[in-house]
């Protein structure tokens, strides 16, 4: 199926389209709507880290009206983010900025609400612990961090798709793979972020929201 590209509305097709296209992100945009809804329903401010290609912002974006998300994400993902601004623009959409969780400046000082999709088994350790210190610095008092991804409970998988999965990541890189929440939870604690919920999704992933 090819897309009409001044139509937003279309499904998008991954071969039709300009900007980077993430099968992943149209597969898990839906559910994690339905938690962010209420997650996020008295936030006015969320700071996306980790864009990637910017598929998640432009339908949270519309469908979270009453507060504005900001992407970012280092500048080799910037262009792609731009074009899907582009082709489905919301008002309240901002960015991408440029943030590497390893500088020490970000881009915002405060936001109310913080969302991240799939870095934590990304990044490095030492990155993780700089993306939460960071969030813990910046998030308001009552503020919530929502935490998207495949996560492990007392270092075991919670799937054969996710053993198989971290064993990819570790093949690709030794400093990626697959989280244990406990250890996740206590980088939190030291950056005044307090794991309130740990919802399961789909695919064997996990929705884990701190609070500050
Ligand atoms: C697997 S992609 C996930 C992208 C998107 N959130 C999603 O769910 O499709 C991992 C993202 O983490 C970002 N990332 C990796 N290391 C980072 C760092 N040190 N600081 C900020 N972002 C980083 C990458 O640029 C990429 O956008």
């Amino acid at each position: 199926m090819s897309i009409n590209l001044s139509d937003p509305a279309g499904e998008p097709s991954p071969t039709a389209l300009p900007q980077p296209y993430s099968q992943a992100c149209e597969n898990n945009k839906v559910p994690i709507l339905a938690e962010l809804k209420w997650l996020f329903a008295e936030t006015k401010l969320v700071l996306e880290l980790g864009s990637g290609t910017g598929q998640h912002s432009v339908y949270f974006a519309p469908n979270l009206p009453h507060l504005q998300w900001h992407c970012s994400d280092i500048s080799a993902n910037h262009q792609g983010i731009l074009n899907w601004h582009r082709f489905a623009p919301s008002a309240n959409l901002r960015g991408p900025y440029q943030l590497d969780v390893n500088q020490s400046q970000w881009p915002l000082a405060q936001f109310d609400g913080a969302f991240s999709a799939n870095t934590a088994h990304i990044m490095a350790w030492e990155e993780v612990a700089l993306m939460f210190a960071g969030v813990g610095r910046g998030l308001t008092v009552g503020g919530r961090f929502c935490l998207y991804g495949p996560f492990n409970y007392h270092g075991r998988f919670s799937s054969e798709s996710n053993a198989a999965f971290d064993a990819h990541l570790r093949q690709q890189s030794s400093h990626m793979g697959i989280r244990d929440i406990a250890a996740i939870a206590e980088l939190a604690q030291q950056a005044q972020l307090h794991l309130q919920q740990d919802i399961p999704m789909p695919a064997n992933n996990r929705l884990l929201v701190f609070e500050r």
